[in-house]
């Protein structure tokens, strides 16, 4: 099943693709497509108003298949959970990642190890192109590091360390994270759910 995915995140669509490789869903980019202004209510809510707007991107264009979004989000403790799905607008939407890591562990200086307990939320949206909606999500719980360490992945993986193998996911390479991540988890429950 031809589905395309509302993203514009390089790290994100490779990771996608990787883990959904050998599905029934056939990934494919649509290059036009254009980002909604995403709330901050829910990472759901998110996930489906990507998907719903490159669903009705697409049918305008002539082409009815399947949509494939997610939302994402890092949720500190000792932020009582932020920034959450404002997680690519911490420290400033357009600030260059080292600063945007620096802030974060700037934000927690000095909180003990205990303390520093994190997580990664991701929510895929499925549409198929009858219109039946499909929603899953998937988890990972880590603690946020008092340096960034590695060069593997994107966004905040520098920075998230994972304690069962005491590196971040920042050092461990795209498919031992892919086994690992709150993405992972997410894409398995999908295919759980399509019986793939
Ligand atoms: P969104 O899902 O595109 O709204 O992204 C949420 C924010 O979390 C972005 O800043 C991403 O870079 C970040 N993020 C999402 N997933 C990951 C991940 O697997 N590793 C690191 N950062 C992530």
């Amino acid at each position: 099943m031809k589905t395309y995915l509302a993203t514009k995140n390089a790290g994100k669509l490779g990771e996608i693709r990787e883990m959904l490789a050998g599905s029934p869903l056939e990934l494919d980019v649509y290059a036009a497509y254009r980002d909604p202004v995403e709330g901050d209510t829910s990472y759901v809510e998110n996930a489906l108003l990507k998907a719903r707007a490159l669903r009705a991107q697409l049918l305008a264009a002539g082409i009815d298949a399947a949509v494939l979004a997610d939302d994402s989000g890092i949720e500190l403790d000792a932020l009582d959970g932020r920034p959450g799905v404002l997680s690519a607008y911490y420290a400033g939407e357009t600030t260059p990642w080292p600063q945007r890591l620096e802030a974060m562990m700037n934000e927690i200086r000095g909180v003990p190890r205990d303390g520093r307990g994190a997580r990664f939320v991701c929510v895929m949206a499925l549409i198929f192109p009858d219109g039946r909606e499909l929603v899953v999500e998937g988890d990972v719980r880590g603690e946020i590091s008092t340096e960034p360490r590695g060069t593997h992945g994107f966004g905040y993986d520098p920075v998230f360390f994972y304690p069962p193998i005491s590196k971040t996911f920042g050092e461990i390479p795209e498919a031992q994270k892919n086994q690992l991540s709150h993405r992972g988890r997410a894409a398995r429950a999908l295919l759980g759910v399509l019986g793939a």
